[in-house]
């Protein structure tokens, strides 16, 4: 992966693109969240771009913190039964929280995270993700802010990985079928 460009079959969405959607979408959680302190949970490790930029365009402070979680199960897919690997270090008690996300794929993660995050009786859990499919689906989630719905593709950069790598593209895109060969 030295030359990452060239291992790009396809651009989906271009720096620009995530760029002005990241900033809309930020504007739009400032107008619901400006009075009420929120803490945005990335999920590591996808969610770090988002987390970076996205929290960069809000216009007033916010908290941030970050869960890691692992799917039991074999493969790639996830199973939908997760393991915490790194929990909160935030009480959420009372708190607004806003988990963000790179993607939503299947949505199993995200489910089992949210229900997880509601135990603990926090003011108010909603999502925000930038990459969505829909054609991926499992379960139904109520997502509050999304950024992009895509086609039912792999796609990586922006935090997006391939066998972990990739994630420092700036843009989001597919690969080419020789990276897979
Ligand atoms: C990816 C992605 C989401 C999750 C979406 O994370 O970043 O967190 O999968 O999949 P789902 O909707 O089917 O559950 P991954 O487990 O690859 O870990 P990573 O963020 O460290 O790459
Ligand atoms: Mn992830
Ligand atoms: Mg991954």
């Amino acid at each position: 992966a030295a030359q990452m460009g060239a291992d790009l079959e396809k651009v989906l969405l271009t720096e620009e693109q995530i760029q002005t959607r990241l900033q809309e979408l930020a504007e739009q959680i400032w107008e619901n969240y400006q009075d009420k302190n929120v803490l945005l949970v990335g999920v590591l490790k996808g969610a770090v771009m988002v987390m970076s930029d996205l929290m960069r365009a809000l216009p007033g402070s916010a908290e941030m913190d970050w869960m890691a979680v692992s799917s039991y199960g074999s493969g790639t897919k996830s199973s939908g039964v997760v393991r915490i690997l790194k929990d909160l270090d935030t009480d959420i008690t009372d708190r607004h929280v806003l988990i963000v996300e790179d993607i939503i794929d299947s949505g199993l993660t995200l489910s089992w995270i949210r229900t997880n995050l509601r135990s603990r009786k926090p003011a108010s859990v909603e999502i925000c993700t930038l990459l969505r499919k829909p054609e991926a689906a499992k379960v139904e989630i109520d997502v509050r802010y999304v950024g992009f719905d895509i086609p039912n593709d792999f796609v990586v950069g922006y935090g997006l990985d391939y066998a972990e790598a990739y994630r420092n593209l700036r843009v989001v895109g597919t690969l080419a079928p020789h990276v897979y060969s």
